[in-house]
């Protein structure tokens, strides 16, 4: 998003804004290639050749650039928009499955209060704000989405003072219109809908009781006046994307947690380890002044009590969500599980930040199906991952060895950790997915524009562009998708090879590396990937989170949109544009994939409701006219 208001900018740009790198020397863009190894993007290895070459003027007719794209997806891909709606390609239908402030009980008010953004009595009664990651469970029958809440825009919010957060009232509020939804959903006359009442809904909150699990659970590091033992923390924030482990529990991803935390005293020293995760004096939403948990200079403990993977189990409405310290702690996006070939669990995840890692945790115990699982996510390794410019890469596992911490301190301050241990700073990554017809990951690495010679991250490794690396662009605006290809085809193997699906880019602008890898062409155009999920065909469903100016470097590109990929062929089609100022995020399916549901985060358009309507957050549900599979 590119935007000077601050109370509408992106995590990444508030994050910036607090606390600026230096600035960039100017320099060349360095033009490096390090794109597949495998063979089908070889042939499109040549920036600058074909497409690469057209001026501005020349551009291909999007239409017969689409049509010449279809492949094997079961659908004719859609051109780029720049409206205030939905578009899905023909045969295809939609409609809105819920929007923030839908009832999930019929306690709360049946109608969003335009004026108001809805009261505090409702506000954790309905669905929450900023959808972002989800999952379909089947409950006995019954079908139970679990979906994230990332954060709050105040002046839509709150209207009635223009997004002024003025009380703890307010801070109330908004803390629950946060978190996470459990939700039962049906199709009906009126097609799919949210069960209101049903004994599954659930909302999750900045406030909800959550159990502290693994190596760091009641460690001093954790432990705060209000919960001596540091055993159990109030509320999961910023809830971000999600996963799905294989005994069916939901896992939701607390990213930018530094973000809701400040100081009442400007003078507060801050801790050492604040500066690694950027927590600094003021907060984005004010909750230090009216709401001491999160005043630092009260409580210096609390924001080492977020940054992690929780569990909740969408079965049952009375269990405690459990904060999985094992998985570490950063900015996470994702957590994308998959059963390793002796049974171990592996979890990919990814720290959304400049120049962070990418990680894997592999259990130290065995998955049975039917068996005990408490322990899965409690006792492992993590490791994170190193990508050698000769196509190869190792899991570099996070020992106190490795790394000179403890064990704690490794689940605590995991960014530390992984830069002792020698990780490869990435351009900013976002989901993980794991294929599940081939033993392949991929990451979307969604930009990162401030990757130049002689930058760092805050832990002071360089994040340079790097010839034959993954991240070889140096200022990337676009983003790009890694994947790699465990040893032995097994997920828990420490090797890998690797290469690049795509490299995001503009070929009607640019005749460099920002031209993008040769599977981007004038009908596909898209910047900035960010969530991904594999159907069960094995295609990879790619959503954006980028700039949607449609302008200069981004002409073309239109609104973000979600696009499909043949991991197979590295085709990829455009499959559904969001609304104007909106990012696509959060996809899962009906039990019977005839129905995908899709998120639409933050439009500024006044979407679904229409002119003269607050923009509401929504999740849409997406159909065959014809009845026919969607995933
Ligand atoms: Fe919440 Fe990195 O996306
Ligand atoms: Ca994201
Ligand atoms: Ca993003």
């Amino acid at each position: 998003m590119k935007d000077t208001d601050l109370s509408h900018l992106s995590w990444d740009d508030w994050d910036e804004h607090h606390n600026p790198r230096p600035e960039a020397p100017e320099f060349d863009a360095v033009v490096e290639t390090a794109l597949s190894r495998r063979g089908f993007i070889g042939s499109v290895l040549a920036f600058g050749s074909g497409a690469a070459v057209m001026g501005v003027g020349s551009l291909l007719s999007s239409t017969s650039a689409e049509a010449q794209a279809a492949g094997r997806f079961a659908f004719t891909p859609i051109p780029i928009q720049t409206d205030a709606t939905v578009h899905v390609p023909e045969g295809y239908r939609w409609s809105v499955l819920a929007r923030w402030g839908d009832p999930l009980f019929s306690d709360a008010a049946p109608d969003l209060d335009q004026a108001t953004g809805g009261d505090l009595a409702s506000s954790d009664r309905v669905f929450g704000e900023n959808t972002d990651g989800m999952e379909l469970f089947n409950i006995g029958g019954r079908q139970v989405i679990a979906v994230n809440h990332e954060y709050v825009n105040k002046d839509v919010n709150l209207p009635a003072s223009g997004g002024d957060v003025a009380s703890a009232e307010d801070v109330r509020k908004l803390q629950n219109l946060q978190g996470v939804t459990v939700m039962e959903v049906a199709q009906g006359e009126d097609g799919w809908q949210i069960v209101v009442d049903s004994p599954f809904n659930r909302r999750i909150h900045h406030n909800t009781e959550t159990r502290i699990a693994g190596p760091a659970a009641g460690d001093p590091l954790l432990q705060t006046e209000a919960d001596p033992e540091g055993m159990t923390a109030l509320g999961t924030l910023n809830n971000c994307g999600s996963g799905r482990t294989p005994w069916g529990t939901y896992l939701t991803c607390e990213e930018n947690f530094n973000g809701y935390f400040g100081s009442t005293d400007a003078d507060f020293e801050l801790p050492a380890d604040y500066a690694r995760y950027g927590i600094g004096h003021e907060g984005r939403y004010a909750y230090e002044v009216h709401d001491a948990r999160f005043d630092v200079s009260q409580t210096p403990n609390e924001p080492r009590r977020f940054g992690y993977v929780v569990e909740i189990d969408p079965a049952n409405p009375d269990s405690r969500p459990v904060k999985r310290t094992a998985l570490g702690r950063f900015k996470h996006e994702n957590a994308a599980c998959a059963v390793a070939r002796d049974g171990r669990v592996v979890v990919y995840l990814g720290d959304d930040e400049r120049g962070e890692y990418l990680y894997k945790y592999v259990s130290n115990g065995y998955y049975q199906p039917g068996g005990p699982t408490d322990h899965l996510l409690d006792d492992g390794t993590l490791h994170v991952a190193r990508f050698d410019t000769d196509g190869t890469g190792e899991w570099v596992a996070l020992t106190p060895e490795a790394t000179g911490m403890s064990e704690v301190e490794i689940c605590v301050l995991t960014r530390q950790a992984a830069s002792a241990a020698g990780g490869t700073t990435m351009d900013r990554p976002e989901w993980v997915a794991v294929n599940p017809i081939a033993v392949e990951g991929y990451c979307a690495l969604t930009n990162n524009s401030r990757r130049a010679p002689g930058w760092t991250n805050a832990g002071g490794d360089l994040v340079e562009p790097v010839s034959g690396s993954p991240n070889p662009r140096a200022e990337n605006r676009y983003g790009q998708i890694v994947r790699w290809f465990p040893s032995n085809d097994d997920h828990a193997a420490n090797l890998f090879r690797w290469d690049l699906y795509v490299m995001a880019g503009n070929p009607g602008v640019h005749a460099d590396a920002n031209a993008g890898s040769g599977n981007i062409h004038q009908g596909n155009l898209f910047n900035s990937p960010d969530g991904m999920q594999f159907d069960t065909a094995g295609i990879l469903w790619i959503q954006t989170d980028g700039d949607d100016s449609n302008e200069d470097g981004f002409a073309g590109m239109g609104n973000n949109q979600m696009l499909a990929g043949d991991p197979e062929t590295g085709e990829i089609v455009r499959f559904l544009t969001g609304p104007q100022g909106s990012e696509v995020t959060g996809l899962t399916w009906s039990s019977d994939r005839r129905t995908m549901f899709v998120g639409i985060q933050h439009p500024d358009a006044p979407f679904p409701d229409g002119e003269g309507r607050l923009p509401r957050s929504s999740v849409v549900a997406v159909w065959r006219g014809d009845g026919g599979l969607v995933g």
